[in-house]
């Protein structure tokens, strides 16, 4: 890959100077969904999918981006000055909005840069490429410019720039996870006050398998940031009488004996989810640690049922990959994972019937989408790194 990589670059940008090789990961969230702007637990890792770039520092101002994903695009030009938001730039809003966050926080980025990027993340599939590429684009800068930034900072400062620049409304999961993985670890964070741990995933017997819909999703144009606002709204009327700064700090009980301060149903059903969601991943990690699969395979697929109902989601194409998934011999358990809306769902199957589960719900999905679902079995991989 790396060879494949710098001799592209070089083809396009010429060999002299110092030409470095970066990686880093997508990430799958193993349970834990849309509680990460509640302040509540998410317990994602990171993949060994992921974007490489191959970068050189310039004398000039000059920005040259290339996406060996998006080839007929070509060469895009910019200058580290001109960083503004352009619809039509596709792509390289996202390294440019991360160059915007890095500078609006004060780091000293003075020169251009010629940079290639190559990812191996399907595109548009809920596996984070775009908080991948935004995270690698901090850490190349990181090491070009000598800046002084730790990997949190460098995760909220990719939240930023999804935020403020290409104004997705998104949390901190995405970030975090893809600046701070750990081989075969998931990390069990509390997105309240960013404190973290990691749990090893010791699968001897069983695999993680992503199941793409293949139906594409952008999170702009989703529901996102609408089931956000209605969270915020349920808080604020839970804090008329609650003295709560998120919904991540009730139990399940809590949110039974006060749920009727929340005027609407469908508010309701979205509030519900967040305190749920968030305790259900407190057990499954629990659950992990006593090595108590089955229990973790429940919650995941309680997970999902209720990303179905009560947050609604999730959409025919992930409820087919996650019903026939279950049907399934050997499946501990299914769920959607990321956004929803389409993307991916993620399940954990034992290792001898992984080729089987893959054959028989890639068939009935054909059968009753329409299309191909895609299938990926994947390992656990670490942050980003110089390669
Ligand atoms: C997207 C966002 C995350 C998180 C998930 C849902 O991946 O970027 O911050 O909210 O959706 O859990």
């Amino acid at each position: 890959m790396k060879e494949k990589i710098r001799s592209k670059f070089e083809s396009l940008f010429g060999n002299e100077g110092e030409i470095k090789t970066y990686f880093a990961p997508g990430r799958v969230n193993l349970i834990g969904e849309h509680t990460d702007y509640n302040g509540g637990h998410v317990f994602p890792c990171a993949l060994t999918m992921g974007t490489y770039a191959v970068a050189r520092k310039r004398n000039d101002d000059k920005l040259r981006l290339y996406s060996m994903n998006f080839e007929e695009l070509g060469v895009l030009e910019s200058t580290i000055n001109e960083l503004k938001y352009n619809i039509e730039e596709n792509w390289i809003n996202y390294p440019k909005s991360m160059i915007w966050a890095m500078k609006d926080d004060g780091f000293i980025i003075d020169k251009g840069f010629d940079i290639l990027y190559y990812g191996t993340i399907p595109n548009g599939a809920g596996l984070s490429s775009s908080a991948s590429i935004e995270i690698l684009t901090g850490f190349v800068l990181k090491d070009l410019f000598k800046l002084d930034v730790d990997m949190t900072k460098l995760a909220l400062l990719g939240q930023k720039a999804e935020n403020k620049y290409v104004g997705v409304n998104c949390g901190i999961m995405d970030q975090f996870i893809i600046a701070n993985g750990k081989k075969d670890c998931a990390i069990f964070l509390d997105t309240a006050n960013l404190q973290y741990e990691y749990a090893k995933i010791l699968l001897k017997n069983e695999k993680i398998v992503i199941m793409n819909t293949n139906k594409k999703r952008g999170l702009g144009d989703s529901k996102y940031n609408e089931r956000r606002a209605e969270c915020e709204m349920a808080l604020q009327e839970l804090q008329q009488k609650l003295n709560i700064k998120s919904l991540g700090e009730l139990t399940e009980e809590e949110f039974e004996n006060n749920k009727n301060l929340i005027k609407d149903v469908n508010r309701q059903k979205r509030a519900k989810h967040a305190v749920y969601e968030n305790q259900r991943t407190i057990k499954a990690v629990k659950a992990l640690k006593e090595n108590n699969l089955e229990l973790l395979g429940k919650l995941m697929i309680a997970s999902h049922n209720s990303l179905r109902d009560d947050y609604e989601v999730t959409g025919k194409e992930l409820d087919t990959l996650v019903a026939e998934s279950l049907k399934q011999e050997g499946v501990i358990g299914a769920r959607m994972t990321g956004a929803g809306f389409g993307g991916c769902a993620v399940s954990i199957v034992k290792s001898n019937k992984v080729d089987d589960f893959i054959k028989n719900v890639g068939n009935a999905y054909k059968e009753k989408i329409g299309y191909d679902a895609d299938f990926y079995v994947v390992e656990i991989g670490e942050g980003p790194k110089v390669l």
